[in-house]
């Protein structure tokens, strides 16, 4: 950086640059400074207490997001009052830092990720009662949180990924708009005055703790945005009270004990896209109330109590429909062939039902099926700030997968009681990833054009009554890394070539006694080819054929969404703009 000859600077605004080196020295003489925005860029090096000596007058500090060191002793005395600082992924901790303790008018402060796993102190609540922007979310504290009653200017107020414990506190702030208090450990009931003391929240989430009982809420009114109370212990129905004063896009309440049905208001939530309702105990008939949710993309009804019949309804109103995840229910009877009017659809999964009857030709129709996962894009517009998972078997891992990334396609509809054939309309999805229809009654060979499905990661044919041979075609899915043909009634010879000579792992066979070639041992007899390179390897030494790590290229676990906000400063004093970028996936 050239030399600094600005002395009356008062504002420096240098965020999102590819400034590179240690913190300029000469920006140490800047003594007018209010604002320092160095986010965003790759300093390195140390800063020390003497570099910030002459910034008296500073109100705002952006250091995030470059690879700086803070070397700041506990008892250090700033020179400055900040309104503002942001020094988040900074190392600070493990202790909690004492000289924040001097900064009594901070309005905005961010100190996520600094590797604090210390009880809070109790001055800690008291000096920051005026606070508008709060984050101390991925640390290690612990501790309960107190009465946040007076902190009535609260607007964001994130303590995620800490081991808080306690009950939930009081707020009652009327410019709240995030409050995240996920993965901790909160215990207790849930009763938020909502739509009286928080009347602009848009994203609340309680994900991961503790909570018990029913759910308590005064209204159920977010003025836009996400709920999400999933990974609970709640209990009792799920709330009735939506009215369409709100703006709900994303609803997650799954992973807690919830029964009865769902709400039959739930659809006055005009703006509903995401309805996660998963891995609880609800019942009865699929509720036709459901049916104008019309803007739905994702609804995951998995692992219930289900019963009765996949309505029609579903083909016939829900038109938005990206993910339909029935898993695990007791429902029976026929799959609906208008299903296949689902022209967003990328992930069905039926899968563990009593389904019946022939899969439906008319599923060559899926149209979002027929292109590969990222020409659809993502399925969410990322406005909701929220965290959104969806589970999925894939290669017979069940893992969580972000919603935010591309979607993968995958079709499941095994562990049912389907008969017939496979359709052969199935052919044209060519950007099917996963297609998993073991543990039925099917019937018929499997045909050669199967070597269309191009984009094929993982095949599961399993435990059916297919016969004939494996089509020689299937040497062309240069992708697949997971094939399981086993228990069924295949004959001849395995082909050869390509990936086929990495399915080492004879199992993916087995059941198929007039199946012969490698990697079994019976040898193919009757056509006189031999079994060249292929003989070797025939025993079961590394059958880790699937562990290559592939998976992972497109399923990014556990990844975070995280959004920053940026600050602007209009003439001497400063408003936030929520700053909503790019997601930063953590794998
Ligand atoms: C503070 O300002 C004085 C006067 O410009 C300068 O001599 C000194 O080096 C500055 N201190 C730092 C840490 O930059
Ligand atoms: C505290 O901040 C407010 C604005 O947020 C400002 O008006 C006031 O002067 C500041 N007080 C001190 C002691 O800096
Ligand atoms: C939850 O918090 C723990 C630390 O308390 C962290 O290791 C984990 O990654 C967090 N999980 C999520 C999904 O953020
Ligand atoms: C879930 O709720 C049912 C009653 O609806 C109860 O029998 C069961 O014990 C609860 N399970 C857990 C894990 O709390
Ligand atoms: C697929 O869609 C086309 C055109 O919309 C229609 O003519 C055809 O009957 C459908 N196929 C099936 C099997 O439903
Ligand atoms: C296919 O489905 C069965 C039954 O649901 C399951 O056990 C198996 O792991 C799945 N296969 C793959 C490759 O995911
Ligand atoms: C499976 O489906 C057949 C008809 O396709 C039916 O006769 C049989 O009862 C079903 N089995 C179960 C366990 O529901
Ligand atoms: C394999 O693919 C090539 C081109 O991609 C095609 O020409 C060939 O016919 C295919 N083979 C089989 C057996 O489907
Ligand atoms: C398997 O197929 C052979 C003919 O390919 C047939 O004779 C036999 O009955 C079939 N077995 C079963 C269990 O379906
Ligand atoms: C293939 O499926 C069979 C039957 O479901 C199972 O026993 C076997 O472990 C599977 N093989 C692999 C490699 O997953």
């Amino acid at each position: 950086m050239a030399e600094c000859q600005l002395g009356a600077l008062q504002v420096l605004y240098l965020s999102e640059n590819k400034l590179n080196g240690t913190f300029p020295e000469s920006l140490g003489r800047l003594a007018e400074l209010v604002a320092l925005f160095l986010d965003q860029n790759f300093l390195e090096g140390v800063i020390s207490e003497e570099r910030f000596a002459n910034f008296t007058k500073l109100k705002i500090l952006d250091l995030s997001q470059n690879q700086l060191i803070l070397n700041l002793t506990s008892d250090w005395i700033p020179p400055f009052q900040l309104q503002g600082l942001v020094i988040s992924s900074y190392k600070l901790g493990p202790r909690f830092t004492a000289w924040l303790r001097m900064l009594k008018n901070v309005s905005h402060l961010d100190i996520s990720s600094t590797g604090i796993s210390d009880t809070i102190p109790d001055w800690f609540w008291r000096s920051f009662s005026q606070i508008w922007y709060f984050d101390i979310s991925s640390n290690g504290i612990t501790g309960s949180v107190p009465d946040l009653t007076n902190f009535i200017n609260l607007g964001y107020f994130n303590l995620r990924s800490n081991h808080f414990e306690g009950p939930l506190p009081n707020f009652n702030s009327l410019r709240l708009w995030l409050l995240d208090l996920s993965n901790n450990s909160f215990s207790g009931a849930v009763h938020l005055d909502i739509g009286k003391s928080m009347p602009d929240l848009e994203y609340l989430s309680l994900s991961t703790n503790n909570l018990s009982g029913e759910i308590l809420l005064s209204r159920c009114h977010l003025r836009y945005g996400a709920l999400d109370l999933s990974k609970n212990l709640l209990l009792g129905e799920l709330p009735d009270c939506w009215n369409h004063s709100s703006l709900i896009i994303v609803m997650d309440f799954s992973s807690n004990n919830l029964s009865g049905s769902v709400s039959p208001s739930i659809c006055s939530l005009g703006f509903l896209e995401s309805l996660h309702l998963s891995n609880n105990n609800l019942s009865g008939e699929l509720p036709s109330s459901l049916k104008s949710c019309e803007r739905l993309n994702t609804l995951d009804l998995g692992q219930n109590r289900f019963t009765g019949k996949i309505p029609t309804w579903i083909g016939g109103s829900l038109l938005s429909l990206k993910i339909l995840r029935l898993r695990s229910n007791k429902l029976v009877r026929n799959i609906p062939p208008n299903l296949s009017r689902l022209k967003a659809l990328q992930i069905l999964d039926l899968i563990s039902n009593n389904l019946s009857g022939t899969i439906p030709s008319s599923f060559g129709n899926l149209t979002a099926m027929k292109v590969s996962g990222e020409m659809n894009g993502t399925i969410l517009k990322n406005y909701t700030h929220c965290n959104e998972n969806i589970q999925v078997t894939i290669k017979g891992i069940y893992i969580e997968y972000a919603i935010l990334l591309p979607l993968v396609i995958i079709m499941d509809l095994s562990n049912n009681n389907l008969s017939g054939m496979i359709p052969e309309e199935l052919i044209s999805l060519f950007g099917l990833m996963s297609l998993n229809l073991s543990e039925n009654h099917l019937t018929g060979e499997i045909t050669e054009k199967i070597g269309a499905l191009q984009q094929l990661e993982s095949l599961d044919l399993s435990r059916n009554n297919l016969f004939g041979g494996i089509p020689s075609s299937m040497t062309n899915l240069t992708f697949l890394s997971y094939l399981n043909l086993s228990y069924n009634n295949l004959s001849g010879k395995v082909p050869s070539g390509n990936q086929f000579q990495t399915f080492i792992d004879s199992s993916i066979y087995a059941g198929n006694p007039d199946l012969c070639g490698f990697p079994l041992s019976q040898k193919c007899i009757d056509e006189g080819t031999i079994q060249g390179p292929n003989a070797i390897g025939g025993d079961e030494e590394n059958d880790n054929a699937m562990d290559d790590g592939s998976e992972m290229e497109w399923l990014y676990m556990g990844m975070g969404l995280r959004f920053a906000v940026g600050f602007w400063i209009v003439f001497g004093h400063y408003y936030s703009i929520e700053n909503r970028e790019e997601p930063i996936f953590n794998i």
